[in-house]
């Protein structure tokens, strides 16, 4: 197979991606949006030895599944990958996605919910990340292509509520009318990077993301921003480093209150720009309660909610149990919880600002200690806990793990290394264990939602107990 060849065959089986894989007798081609049954005519865009990267070209036989985009940059932006299966079908491949990575990656075949569905469809985003580039006869508002670094130009986005088309046509107003420069990757020039918007509860907090100290004629920003909403603030954060990290250090509040409060089961909390915050707020709800449930916890249970956000799960944590410890390294965020648990009057409630890997060893170790029913509550980004927290688990073994994770993958290699199905080796790389398997935990339970429809994403909460108990 060369590139560039064009050819046809039949979709066998979706990847974890998305997209449809042909079988070419020893070749996997892997085509975006196409569907299992479907025989489609491709392009060969890449061979990396037995693997193959095409480009659908036609759809001769379109799956029953198939359905019509709601956007029209899809395939083109690098946004959203599922907009032509019906949601059904995405939820079914989501659900695989989790059986598939638990079973491949840590060779773990747990019983798995079928993934839990979004009441909203589209318009669920309640964060807007808009890059912004300089173009050859201009700048460009809107997604990055896969990845890339093209920016595709967009007006509105389906997921996110109807305000994105609001924020794109007054950025783009504001930087047309008053000679605003937009950024160049190549020569790291131009002043706006990024907008970022934050909704808590209606209210919006905007962020431009620039690369000088000062946004010229933020007043006429403001303005174009008054005609639009009622109530919003506005930052600019400075980042002058040409990495693909969106935000620098340091935020400046050019108007408005800068942080919002909002209630959720009955618990006030607040939100600022930098706080991280589920980005659907329905299914965040349904994750929560899923949390508590598997928690369990009664007035004797100490709970440590690691990677806590803004604190509100932790709160939550702290209402039903002995004392509930937030762990988390953004300091925003831990300023919020902090403000939480005053407005709440939660004293058994404690906010750490630190990194987990460095403190959660030994709080794990302290509760021990102390013989306190511990619970563990883990929620990190994209990458999974660390290797030295795995170890801490396996020394301290708290009674309970509750893991949510965004990542099926990495949350599929952290469970075979603490089931014990993985194992280290000598050059640290991460290996199946073909020893004898010796598990501290089982799996209770493992249940995916659809916290992000219309992408291949999907979070999961798997439930873990001693398996002594
Ligand atoms: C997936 S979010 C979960 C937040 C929170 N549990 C929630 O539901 O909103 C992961 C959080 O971990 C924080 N974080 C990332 N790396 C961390 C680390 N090494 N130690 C502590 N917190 C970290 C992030 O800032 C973010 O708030």
């Amino acid at each position: 197979m060369n590139k560039n060849d064009i050819l046809s065959g039949v979709i066998t089986k979706m990847g974890s991606g998305g997209e449809g894989i042909i079988k070419e007798g020893e070749y996997s081609v892997f085509v975006p949006f196409t569907l299992p049954g479907e025989k489609v005519r491709y392009q060969v865009l890449k061979v990396k030895g037995k693997i193959v990267f095409g480009k659908a070209l036609e759809i001769i036989t379109p799956a029953e599944e198939r359905i019509r985009p709601e956007c029209k940059v899809f395939g083109k932006c690098g946004g959203c990958q599922l907009q032509h299966i019906k949601y059904k079908s995405q939820l079914k491949l989501k659900t695989k996605t989790v059986v598939d990575c638990l079973s491949k990656i840590a060779f773990l075949e747990p019983e798995v919910a079928f993934c839990e569905r979004s009441d909203l469809e589209y318009g669920y985003r309640n964060k807007l990340q808009l890059p912004v580039r300089e173009n050859a006869v201009g700048y460009t508002v809107g997604f990055f292509a896969p990845n890339s670094h093209r920016v595709i130009p967009i007006r509105n986005c389906p997921i996110q509520p109807e305000w994105n088309s609001k924020i794109i046509s007054t950025t783009q107003k504001f930087i047309r009318n008053f000679g605003i420069s937009a950024y160049n990757d190549e020569t790291g020039k131009g002043l706006i990077k990024h907008v970022v918007v934050r909704d808590v509860g209606g209210k919006l907090i905007v962020t431009v993301v620039i690369t000088e100290n000062d946004l010229p004629r933020k007043e006429e920003y403001i303005k174009l921003l008054q005609e639009d909403f009622k109530e919003f603030s506005l930052y600019i954060n400075i980042n002058k480093l040409g990495n693909n990290v969106i935000f620098g250090d340091k935020f400046i509040l050019l108007y408005g209150n800068g942080r919002y409060t909002t209630k959720e089961f009955g618990i006030k909390f607040e939100i600022g720009p930098e706080s991280f915050m589920q980005v659907n707020d329905g299914v965040r709800r349904r994750i929560y309660q899923e949390v508590m449930k598997c928690v369990g916890v009664d007035e004797n249970t100490v709970v440590i909610d690691a990677y806590s956000g803004a604190g509100l799960l932790t709160a939550m944590l702290a209402e039903k149990s002995k004392k509930a410890i937030g762990i988390e390294i953004v300091k925003e965020a831990v300023d919020c919880a902090e403000h939480l648990k005053i407005k709440n009057g939660l004293s058994n409630m404690e906010n750490i600002c630190a990194p987990c890997e460095d403190v959660l060893p030994e709080i794990m170790k302290k509760e021990r200690r102390e013989n306190n029913k511990c619970v563990l509550v883990l929620d990190p980004p994209r990458q999974g806990v660390e290797r030295n927290i795995i170890e801490a688990i396996k020394e301290s073994l708290p009674d309970k793990i509750v893991y949510v994770s965004c990542s099926p993958q990495t949350l599929s290699r952290d469970l075979g290394l603490l089931l014990g199905t993985l194992k280290v080796d000598e050059k640290g790389v991460t290996v199946k264990n073909d020893g004898e398997i010796k598990s501290l935990y089982k799996i209770e339970e493992v249940k995916p939602f659809d916290l992000f429809p219309q992408t291949r994403h999907v979070e999961t909460v798997v439930s873990l107990i001693r398996a002594d108990f």
